[in-house]
């Protein structure tokens, strides 16, 4: 398994683009499932979850052609059921039941695994099916799934913890091809749920609310084919901004758009951070004192839950006591006790850790975990004195497009080394 090899202390700088969003092109090469003709989606990243995403079509028996950053679905037929294996290891495929279900009227998917973070349930998923007419049940690990025809209905989406993104995806690609109208309530609001509505749209579905927590849809017959570019990744644009504040550096971000993370804009400006916009980019530039800061996650558009660990990699640095509290995934501090190998001073009380910041970093070994977390141990080593090895960075590969040229680019002493 590869591992990174950081030497630390370096400030970041220099430009780097940033990549399409892995959460948005995910339930959009799903979506692709709802027509026969071919898609082509475009700046699409090349990532492990991705070319996992493609497989899962093909075993659907969907044609997949990646063309450097762009990828070209063809699901002229398909079959209810695909590769168990495949579909168990990857979260975001459980998004294919709501487009195959609207299908084919029948589905077969295997549960999807949890991970690290959390049980990851799926009641929201099921609860939001049946109420559009679907017979479903669990048994030997798989979903099954099947209906006379999807009927729209008025259904409340929210969770214990607010609205669900793959939940919405779900329901709302099942939606396009039901009879009659559905209103989704309490739907995510998330840019990456917005991207997916916008492309079924282009695919002839007809949505309004899109980017509300009311979504409306209204059933047609079939979809067609289309062209799209998905948005920007946000989380990969905050991930990098921690990165150059974190190491006093000066980074331009081509590409991002602000608009989709004001959350943490906001919170990099408390903190003393200067964002600025130039030239239609992004530019950070680190203080000379970050100031402890206090965030708590929520639904969009809050502070997102995928920016909780690489913002407190950040808090590090802040001399102070900084309380950043996790509302949406039940066990997300796993980076935690691998930051306090660099010599991180942070407490676990309930959904809140406690960091007590300001301490320089030293370098260590520290051992991946899950997709942010990883990202966070990066950013910690970048900022540590000394050297710092993250081992299984395959979790990195899952969500960072070539993270570790992007930040050759700017500078950063950084190497991938080929694991046993
Ligand atoms: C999406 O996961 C993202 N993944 C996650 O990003 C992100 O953290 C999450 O949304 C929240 O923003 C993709 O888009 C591929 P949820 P999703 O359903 O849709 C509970 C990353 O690092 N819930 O919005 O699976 C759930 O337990 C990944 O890129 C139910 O209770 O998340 C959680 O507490 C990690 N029942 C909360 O809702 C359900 O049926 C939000 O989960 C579904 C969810």
């Amino acid at each position: 398994m590869d591992s990174f090899l950081i030497k630390g202390g370096v400030p970041l700088h220099g430009e780097i683009s940033i990549s399409g969003s892995k959460n948005a092109v995910l339930p959009i090469m799903a979506a692709t499932l709802l027509t026969g003709d071919p898609c082509v989606i475009r700046h699409v990243p090349d990532l492990s979850d991705v070319r996992f995403m493609g497989r899962i079509l093909e075993s659907l028996g969907a044609e997949v052609k990646f063309d450097g950053d762009t990828v070209t679905v063809h699901a002229a037929k398909v079959k209810g059921f695909g590769d168990y294996e495949l579909i168990r290891k990857m979260r975001g495929s459980i998004c294919i039941l709501g487009p195959l279900l609207a299908r084919l009227n029948q589905a077969s998917v295997s549960l999807p695994g949890g991970c690290v973070i959390g049980t990851r349930p799926i009641d929201l998923h099921l609860k939001g099916l049946r109420a559009l007419g679907a017979q479903l049940d669990i048994s030997g690990g798989y979903i099954n799934a099947k209906t006379r025809r999807l009927k729209g209905t008025t259904l409340f989406l929210g969770g214990r913890v607010g609205p669900t993104v793959l939940g919405t995806a779900n329901i709302m690609m099942a939606a396009t091809l039901a009879d009659g109208i559905t209103v989704i309530e309490s739907a995510a609001c998330e840019p990456e749920v917005t991207d997916l509505a916008n492309f079924l749209v282009s695919m002839g579905a007809r949505i309004t609310g899109i980017g509300s927590p009311t979504l409306t849809i209204t059933g047609v017959k079939t979809l067609h084919g289309t062209d799209h570019e998905v948005i920007p990744d946000r989380i990969e644009a905050c991930t990098f901004l921690c990165a150059a504040a974190a190491t006093h550096g000066e980074v331009l971000l081509h590409g991002a758009r602000p608009e989709h993370f004001a959350a943490v804009l906001d919170k990099l400006r408390e903190a003393g951070v200067k964002v600025e916009r130039k030239a239609g980019a992004l530019l950070v530039k680190a203080c000379r004192t970050l100031k402890p800061t206090d965030v708590t996650t929520l639904p969009y558009s809050g502070f997102p839950t995928d920016v909780q660990a690489q913002f407190m990699a950040l808090m590090c640095q802040a001399r102070g006591i900084s309380v950043i509290t996790e509302r949406i995934f039940e066990s997300r501090f796993m980076h935690v006790s691998e930051m306090a190998r660099l010599g991180a001073e942070i407490s676990i009380e309930g959904p809140s850790a406690i960091v007590k910041g300001g301490r320089p970093l030293s370098g260590a070994p520290v051992m991946a975990s899950d997709l942010r977390a990883s990202a966070a141990l990066v950013i910690a080593g970048l900022s540590a004195t000394g050297s710092t090895q993250v081992n299984r960075i395959y979790h990195l590969d899952r969500g960072y497009e070539r993270m570790e040229s992007k930040l050759k680019k700017l500078g950063a002493r950084i190497d991938r080394v080929d694991g046993e």
